[in-house]
């Protein structure tokens, strides 16, 4: 079977940190494309030279240019600028919407039968917009949140409770905003309810600092935000490429 290529765009936080996800899983070929001359190179090669310590076999390509990333069977848009404190995600839309279209329509032109994985925000906005600008039927157009805001959920109720976060089912659906829904009444540990092991104001207070869970990281880093886990989150959609 012929090795699987996915295409990261954007080569900052969470672009990288994806590439570098990526390749320990061997998902494939990669290539980092970004605007900015030499990042995508530097960070690509750099993450070439981890093959031999860690183990993997893939080929990893930085670049400007999209021919590069021709029949890619994943793009993951990562493009786009990221909030700082006192921003809201909605704060990003005019400035990510025209990198998001310019880069989704580029990427498609090269690999028209991707299936694209968006990463920026507003992220249900970019998901729309790439839709838009791709073509694309909609099962081939997909918005990374939802396993973030559910990991985010699944990690503060395993710290809270002393549990793994190996025993929690949970599941948050919703945009990826102030509207996303945690299902507090579906949550259970090791298939036993939350509520045998919390009371409803803790299980309030852990969703909704899963609702503030982006604005959290923001307000620590105060130059950018969360990359480790959205990064992580938009790999494990990508693990279809194994399939
Ligand atoms: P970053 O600033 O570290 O990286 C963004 C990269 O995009 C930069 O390297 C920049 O040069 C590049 N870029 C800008 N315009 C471009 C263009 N036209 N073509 C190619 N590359 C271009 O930002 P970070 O932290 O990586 O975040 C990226 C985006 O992802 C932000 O919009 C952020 O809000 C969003 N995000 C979404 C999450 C989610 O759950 N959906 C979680 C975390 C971040
Ligand atoms: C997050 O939730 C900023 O949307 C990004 O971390």
């Amino acid at each position: 079977m012929a090795r699987k290529k996915l295409t990261i765009v954007g080569a900052g936080n969470v672009g990288a940190t994806a590439a570098h996800w990526a390749a320990a899983k061997e998902l494939g070929d990669i290539v980092l494309v970004d605007i900015v001359e030499g990042i995508p190179q530097g960070k690509a090669l750099d993450l070439l030279e981890a093959g031999p310590v860690e183990l993997f076999d893939a080929r990893i390509v930085g670049t400007n240019n999209y021919e590069d990333t021709a029949d890619s069977d994943v793009v993951i848009i990562t493009a786009g600028i990221a909030r700082k404190p006192g921003m809201s995600r909605d704060d990003l839309q005019k400035t990510n919407a025209g990198i998001v279209k310019s880069v989704a329509e580029q990427a498609v032109k090269y690999s028209p039968n991707a299936i694209f994985i968006v990463v920026s925000n507003p992220l249900d906005v970019m998901a729309y917009v790439t839709f838009k600008a791709t073509g694309l039927p909609r099962q081939r157009v997909v918005g990374m949140a939802g396993i973030l805001d559910t990991a985010r959920y699944r990690a503060f109720i395993a710290q809270e409770v002393g549990v793994s976060v190996e025993d929690i089912q949970a599941l948050v659906l919703g945009g990826h905003g102030d509207d996303m829904v945690p299902l507090a009444s579906y949550t259970t540990i090791s298939g036993i309810p939350l509520s045998q092991f919390l009371s409803k104001e803790r299980i309030d207070a852990l969703v909704q600092r899963t609702r503030d869970g982006g604005i959290e990281i923001v307000n620590y880093l105060k130059t950018g935000s969360a990359y480790y886990a959205p990064s992580a989150a938009a790999v494990q959609m990508a693990l279809l490429l194994k399939k």
